[in-house]
């Protein structure tokens, strides 16, 4: 199974409890602290809350959108942008490890109830719970509430690489100039994103040993989020970026080096990843 390909944000869970197998393997993943450390070097630590009642009795769960979660994962981070970038890498794995063992999650960064979540946590000065995840095992058919806010989300489609990939400048799509990063950026392409607004664009220099990574600042004033979501999407693309790099075997790193390249409106530059 290739867990990039068929993960996807489940929100209707079967009433079934985790088994104790399933949930051993989940609590060894979370107490492996090797698991938590991010590519700019933030650690992290993860709780999991079995919140296992109906959904109008569940206290993180989220207005309604979420029914039968068997429990959460969650955790803090600083608010700066690497250590969201962090965060938002390392969690991704941590979905990707439950999607393996057939359970379902739903990266949640808005609509969640922040005060019960964080009565979870010893949250340290400054620190926030930028995003959490209920898990269960994933219902047969989702809720028509749940079918409606995908349509709207329209959660099976993704930009065309032309709006999200560019050579040298702004101006000029990368289309098939990368044939070795092709599979780098399918996997980045399908990875969640809030709202599903996928707000990462990729600049390549001229020979393709830098990808230079920005955000599109869409969210930024919405209360719902304790930080803007687009810190995270980016984390979790690099995630999924590294991911297919790794499988083809290249090799790089990251830097903060701002290229001081014109942007549109909105742009943020992130980071960038250098090849070996
Ligand atoms: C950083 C981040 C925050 C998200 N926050 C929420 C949220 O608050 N509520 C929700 O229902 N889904 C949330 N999602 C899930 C997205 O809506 C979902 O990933 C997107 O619509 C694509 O659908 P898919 O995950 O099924 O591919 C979030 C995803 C990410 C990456």
């Amino acid at each position: 199974m290739n867990v990039y390909e068929v993960r996807k944000s489940i929100r209707t869970f079967q009433e079934k409890e985790l088994s104790s197998v399933d949930l051993g393997k989940i609590s060894s993943y979370l107490n492996d602290s090797g698991n938590f450390i991010g590519p700019f070097g933030n650690q992290f630590k993860f709780n999991l809350v079995i919140e296992k009642k109906t959904q109008a009795e569940q206290k993180i769960g989220t207005y309604g959108l979420i029914k039968n979660a068997q429990g959460y994962i969650l955790g803090s981070s600083n608010t700066d942008t690497k250590s969201l970038f962090d965060y938002a890498f390392v969690f991704e794995n941590i979905v990707l490890y439950l999607t393996q063992l057939n359970i379902g999650t739903c990266w949640l960064a808005g609509r969640f109830r922040k005060h019960h979540a964080i009565s979870h946590l010893t949250l340290e000065e400054g620190q926030i719970i930028p995003a959490i995840t209920p898990f269960g095992y994933t219902a047969e058919k989702p809720r028509l509430k749940e079918r409606l806010a995908k349509k709207i989300l329209k959660v099976n489609t993704r930009l065309p690489e032309n709006k999200l990939f560019f050579y040298q400048s702004f101006d000029t799509p990368l289309e098939r100039k990368a044939p070795e990063f092709q599979k780098a950026l399918h996997l980045l392409r399908i990875a969640p994103s809030a709202k599903n607004k996928q707000s990462w664009r990729l600049l390549f220099n001229r020979d393709f040993t830098k990808v230079h990574f920005f955000i599109l600042s869409s969210l930024a004033d919405n209360e719902l989020y304790m930080c803007e979501p687009e810190y995270l999407d980016i984390g979790v693309a690099y995630n999924h970026f590294k991911a297919g790099l790794d499988s083809d075997g290249i090799s790089g790193k990251l830097s903060i080096n701002n290229p001081a390249i014109s942007t549109p409106e909105k742009y943020k530059y992130i980071t960038t990843w250098t090849r070996d």
